[in-house]
């Protein structure tokens, strides 16, 4: 049985939608922050209902934690409730601290309490602050993280690492330190869909056909603005790596399948999870429109406070060998996936 912080979310269910597929009992804890209850009735579309367990509540309720791991056999905790706003971080500071480090600081007291060792922890590539790309698992994290969400990331891979390398660690832990997360399910029923003004280019890139198909074609009408087109980089836009939702959530099978040598290999095991292949802003807008036939209405803009021009990974064939993991849906798919969500 698995357990699911945040499994509401986008990550989180359609992580949950592919191991109750597969056959797995999915215990589930969602404050409903940043999604929506409705997930759960499209999740009893996709599997079995029965191998859904939820609870709302808060990572950083005690009791309710306690609650849960009595009540059920969790042999391995999928981390991934968090708040993830970058923009957010900066005015809320003291909140992004309490949920997405405090939150992990009570679940694993908890953890140890009752005997649960294993967890996954839903990390960024924003730990990597300003190193270049590729950044590669090795590259050193924590120098130049420009906003307050990524030291919440770091601090916790920290809080992993101190409880996982003694010699009779308390803890086992697999980081997977995710790239720029996209796309929906194929069925349509999942996908991204932020509660209040979404952030992330995705949810901007829909809201804004959906808006700019409603307004009249003048100037005012909504677009999306491309932040900045003066970086180093192909055409001036920023590049990242674009990580498929459904390999996404295929890593968290694959780690927790093979967790334990994946943590007797190296404690905590890290991973990236990305393509390797950059793609900037323009290049993604492009390929939405050979995917669905859209053309994103956008503008541009001034760059983005805290923005880096570039950033993808570094595939380590070893390391992903090891996950057993590796991408293989396109960022094609992805934006025809990602369509058939908003037109659901
Ligand atoms: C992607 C690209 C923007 C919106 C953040 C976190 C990271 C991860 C994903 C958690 C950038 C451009 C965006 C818009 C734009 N985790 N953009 N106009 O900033 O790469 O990463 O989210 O959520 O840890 O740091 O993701 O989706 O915001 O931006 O031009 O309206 O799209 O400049 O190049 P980002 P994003």
């Amino acid at each position: 049985m698995i357990f699911i912080t945040g499994g509401l979310g986008f990550i989180g269910s359609h992580t949950a939608a592919l191991f109750a597929q597969k056959g797995t009992e999915v215990v589930i804890l969602d404050n409903l922050a940043n999604s929506q209850r409705s997930v759960l009735d499209r999740l009893h579309e996709l599997a079995d209902p029965a191998k859904f367990i939820f609870y709302e509540g808060d990572v950083r309720d005690k009791n309710l934690l306690r609650q849960i791991f009595l009540r059920h056999s969790i042999e391995t905790v999928i981390h991934m409730a968090a708040l993830k706003s970058v923009k957010d971080s900066f005015e809320q500071r003291d909140e992004y601290e309490s949920v997405n480090v405090g939150g992990t600081e009570i679940l694993l007291e908890v953890m140890e309490e009752v005997g649960c060792r294993n967890i996954i922890f839903s990390s960024s590539a924003t730990v990597y602050g300003n190193a270049a790309a590729p950044l590669s698992e090795t590259t050193q994290t924590g120098v130049g993280l420009s906003n307050p969400y990524g030291e919440t990331k770091w601090a916790v891979e920290q809080i992993l690492k101190a409880r996982s390398a003694k010699t009779t660690p308390t803890i086992r832990s697999v980081i997977l330190r995710y790239f720029n997360p996209v796309g929906a399910h194929p069925s349509g029923l999942l996908g991204e869909s932020p509660n209040g003004t979404p952030n992330n280019l995705f949810p901007v890139m829909l809201r804004a056909i959906r808006e700019g198909i409603a307004a009249t074609k003048d100037e005012n009408s909504v677009k999306l603005t491309v932040f900045g087109d003066d970086y180093p980089t192909r055409d001036g836009t920023c590049v990242r790596d674009y990580i498929d939702i459904q390999d996404l959530a295929e890593a968290h099978w694959c780690a927790a399948e093979r967790f334990a040598a994946l943590a007797e290999k190296e404690n905590p095991f890290v991973c990236n999870v990305g393509t390797g292949r950059g793609t900037s802003v323009l290049e993604l807008l492009d390929c939405f429109r050979g995917a669905t036939g859209v053309q994103v209405p956008y503008k541009m803009g001034p760059r983005r406070d805290g923005d880096l021009g570039e950033l993808f990974a570094a595939v380590d064939p070893e390391r992903t060998a090891a996950l057993g993991w590796a991408a293989v849906h396109t960022l094609e798919e992805s934006c025809k996936n990602a369509w058939l969500f908003a037109n659901t």
